[in-house]
Parts: structure tokens; sequence; C-alpha cells
């Protein structure tokens, strides 16, 4: 997931939260036509309740309408209280249940949708530069281009 969304691609958008050089989040999203999924959102475990989940959700939904999206979907861990409160502070809605979707622990997936075109913000998170911090209105995120590879293990 993480290679598939790191290669070139017109819907393909991986934004990273960059603390001083150090990732301290990044947010993967494809969007195709009018609709975006949320492949993927975190934050270190050191600098959650920060705002920078926020921001990154907020981020990605802004470049997901830049490119047409007017809908987002996402699949959430039934138990993942934290990142189900975000969403439904963005708006996201309960749309579906994917039955034993997750493995380690074996648990349900609720899918979640909003409209995207109604969750707006003042500004538009403008576009970065490759391989430069984005401007003042997200001035944390980079493109994940932005950081060198490291292979992992
Ligand atoms: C979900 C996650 C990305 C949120 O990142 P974050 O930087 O802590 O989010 P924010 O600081 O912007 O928090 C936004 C709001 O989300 C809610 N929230 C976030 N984490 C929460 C938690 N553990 N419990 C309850 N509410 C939580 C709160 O409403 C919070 O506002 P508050 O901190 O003012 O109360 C982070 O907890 C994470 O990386 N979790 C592990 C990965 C994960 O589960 N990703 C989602 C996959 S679907």
């Amino acid at each position: 997931m993480f290679a598939s969304s790191l290669a070139a691609g017109a819907g393909n958008i991986f934004l990273v939260a960059d603390d001083g050089g150090d990732v301290a989040g990044y947010a993967m999203a494809q969007s195709v036509h009018d609709e975006s999924e949320l492949l993927n959102i975190a934050v270190s475990p050191d600098r959650r309740h920060r705002g920078i989940g926020s921001l990154l959700l907020d981020a990605i939904i802004d470049r997901c309408r830049g490119l047409g999206a007017s809908e987002m979907w996402l699949e959430v861990r039934a138990s993942n209280a934290g990142a189900r409160t975000l969403y439904e502070t963005r708006g996201f809605v309960a749309v579906g249940v994917r039955k034993r979707y997750y493995e380690a622990p074996r648990e349900d997936a609720i899918v979640l949708r909003a409209d995207i075109r109604t969750l707006a913000r003042d500004e538009t998170v403008p576009a970065p530069e490759p391989g430069l911090t984005a401007g003042r209105a997200d001035s944390i995120l980079s493109p994940a281009s932005h950081f060198p590879r490291q292979e992992t293990r």
C-alpha cells in the first residue's frame, strides 16, 4: 500500500507531517473521479492529541476535493474510538460493516463515508512544490517525496 501510494499517479496523495525533520505522522488517500478513499492515517504515539491528525485529515480532504472528489470513504476498526471520534468531527457517518475484516486481532471494520463538498475549510491548502514544505496553511506538511527513502524490514 505504501509503495503504490508513493508511486507516481494523479490520484495518489501521500502527506507527511514534518516535525523538524522527523516524521510526526502521515496520511495517504486515493482519489478517482468524484470518489476518494482514505487509505491510512497515523500520528506518532508521542505526538498525538496535538492536532496533527486533524491537520493531516483536513489537508488530505482538501487535496482530494481539489482533484474533483465529492465524497470520501474509509474503513476503521470498530474498537478504534479515537480515530472514529476524529472522523465524526469531520462529518463521517457509518454506512456499513465489513464483518471480521481485520486480522490480529480479528475484528469488524466500520465503513464510513463523508460528503467532502460540505466539509469546507476557510482556505484551500496550497499544493506544495515537489521537495518543499507546503504553504502557510499547513506549514508542517510535506509530500512524502520530501523524505529520503529508507529501507525498513
Ligand atoms: C487517530 C489518530 C491519527 C489521531 O491523531 P491525533 O494527532 O492524536 O489527532 P488530533 O490531535 O488531531 O485529535 C483530534 C480529535 O480526535 C479525537 N481523538 C483522537 N485520538 C483520540 C483518542 N485516543 N481517544 C478519543 N478521542 C480521540 C479527539 O476528539 C481529538 O480531539 P482532542 O485531542 O482535542 O480531544 C492517532 O490516534 C493515531 O495515529 N492512531 C493510530 C493509527 C490509527 O488508528 N489510524 C486510523 C486508522 S483508520
